[in-house]
């Protein structure tokens, strides 16, 4: 992030609320206290720190908006190498489809003109078991949200949308999952309970095997999934299961015993120390040699968790007593750097077929396959491989992105149940010209008083307007309002004025190019008339 690339912290930023109100709830209102506390709190990390790792950023990545993700270095990477990449994003069809929407939109288009396979979903499942909508709504609703899509440049002949109650591979894959999930976890990661719907539980199956759906094609590859943070249970479960379905866990080892995360650090750092003294590092090395060292050795503070752990270890400190018990117990056994191949749900065949591919020296126990001369990146591709023609998905952990939430142009949250505080993309222009200029500011009470303070862009509703939509590309426009707020040099009645306009010419611009995508879509193979039965929905 350069100096004077323009941020837009700019009004996002909610007032801090008490930890305890971080809990993210996929179906709760869409606020977040504060940003900050969900990369303590669930892991999240921050998008500054790879930001420049990607190669020319979108404009939501350059002003902040995008503000977190998981893993997605390994996407950026997979562009940059002009490797296999994709982005997938889902839609419940509740409403009309809204200017934050549109962020997400704009992010599977960017991915997918970088070269992403890009999909791009209704979660009508959803809708109809979490939301109880009927399906002539949804229908209704999905065609908006698809025309709107299609209308911001999504191409559809590169790219791949569907309905998650017609995509039967979907459903296939969401079962598979399903029987690696039990509802124990459901109560702990949704607060779902005895009073939760059966197919709500399904639906949130089904989005795990939406973000893992892209892998299915071809061959496991990185995946973003671009959402708001409210959907990072979501993210973090499929993470989850994704490492479930898999045959096998590659892990380091150093003898006979398993270790966990820290405990393997201590042990490295005992045979590295060790190893250069002896005759034969392949036999020389001893347990016993090692506690002792071990024994001695005060290890640095902090234990930086595995690529594709989410949880952080405890200290390295707290790992010494176990990792000291292990070594001691193991005695006379050398030790010695190996890779280890747990067996977690291969098939026999699965297994017999990974002990010969494995090249070089190995050992084989019940349970797990030892080699001696394999790289970890190479024991990860053999076991994929073997996983993948044997029956199994090869699945890699899925990444995301995280935009931050708009604020509503009343102040507050940005809310479908009141329409002044958000502008729909069905909105007719006029309409959004006056949302605009009837939104509140960070502007000061007087015209002297802004002259001489400056507004309050980070406070503004329509400071964040521009920096999330007017301004798209342009940074030079984005920045130019942003000073020129804060040095008093602009008052708000022209500001909104502006803004408005640009508003108006947006949504008449984006319904001419829904109109022209309605064509587009009556191409596509996608049933926009269910003949689904249900029931009405809540009322
Ligand atoms: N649950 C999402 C929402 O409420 C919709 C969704 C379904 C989704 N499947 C997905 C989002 C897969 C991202 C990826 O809007
Ligand atoms: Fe917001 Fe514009 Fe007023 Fe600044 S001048 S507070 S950006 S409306």
């Amino acid at each position: 992030m350069t100096e004077d690339t323009p941020r837009t912290d700019g009004g996002t930023e909610p007032a801090k609320e008490p930890a305890e109100d971080v809990a993210l709830d996929p179906w709760g209102s869409a606020s977040v206290g504060d940003y900050a506390d969900l990369f303590a709190e669930f892991g999240i990390e921050a998008f500054d720190e790879i930001g420049g790792d990607v190669p020319d950023p979108h404009y939501l990545m350059r002003r902040g908006v995008i503000f977190g993700h998981r893993e997605y270095d390994a996407v950026a990477a997979a562009m940059a190498n002009d490797e296999p990449f994709a982005a997938l994003s889902g839609f419940m069809p509740t409403g009309d489809p809204h200017i934050g929407h549109k962020l997400v939109f704009d992010e599977l288009i960017w991915h997918q003109r970088q070269g992403g396979d890009a999909y791009g979903l209704i979660a009508d499942l959803e809708a109809h078991a979490a939301r109880g909508m009927s399906w002539p709504e949804i229908d209704e609703h999905a065609r908006d949200y698809l025309l709107s899509l299609l209308a911001l440049g999504f191409d559809p002949e590169a790219g791949t949308l569907y309905r998650q109650s017609d995509n039967r591979e979907v459903q296939d894959l969401a079962f598979e999952l399903g029987a690696k999930a039990n509802f124990s976890e459901f109560e702990a990661i949704y607060g779902f309970d005895g009073e939760t719907n059966v197919s709500h539980m399904q639906s949130v199956v089904t989005q795990t095997a939406d973000i893992l759906y892209p892998q299915l094609a071809d061959e496991p590859k990185p995946t973003v999934i671009p959402v708001g943070p409210d959907q990072d249970p979501h993210v973090r479960l499929t993470r989850d299961l994704a490492t479930r379905v898999r045959y096998f866990k590659v892990t380091e080892a150093f003898a006979s015993f398993e270790l966990d995360d820290d405990e393997r650090h201590l042990v490295r750092a005992a045979y590295d120390a060790l190893a250069g003294d002896v005759e034969d590092p392949e036999t020389d090395v001893r347990c016993g040699d090692a506690a002792a060292w071990l024994a001695e050795y005060e290890p640095p503070e902090v234990s930086k968790p595995a690529v594709g752990d989410d949880d952080a270890g405890p200290s390295l400190a707290d790992a010494k007593p176990s990792a000291l018990k292990k070594l001691r117990a193991g005695g006379k056994e050398p030790l010695r750097p190996r890779v280890r191949f747990l067996d977690r749900n291969a098939t026999e065949e699965a297994f017999e077929a990974l002990i010969d591919a494995v090249e070089g020296e190995k050992r084989v126990f019940e349970g797990h396959v030892d080699a001696f001369d394999l790289s970890r990146e190479t024991a990860e591709s053999l076991a994929r491989e073997v996983e993948l023609d044997h029956g199994g998905f090869g699945f890699r952990q899925p990444s995301s992105i995280y935009h931050r939430f708009m604020t509503g142009l009343t102040g507050g949250k940005m809310s479908s149940s009141i329409p002044a505080s958000h502008i729909s993309l069905l909105d007719d222009p006029e309409d959004g010209y006056d949302k605009v200029k009837a939104a509140t500011t960070g502007g000061r009470s007087t015209a002297e008083e802004q002259r001489e303070l400056g507004g309050e862009a980070d406070e503004c509703p329509v400071y964040e307007l521009y920096a999330y939509l007017l301004a798209g590309d342009d940074d030079g426009l984005a920045k130019e309002v942003y000073t020129e707020c804060v040095t008093g040099e602009r008052l708000c009645g022209g500001c909104k004025e502006q803004a408005a306009e640009l508003m108006r010419e947006f949504l008449a611009d984006h319904q001419e190019k829904r109109a022209e995508a309605e064509a587009l879509l009556e191409d596509l193979d996608i049933d926009l008339d269910s003949d689904r039965r249900g029931t009405g929905g809540e009322h």
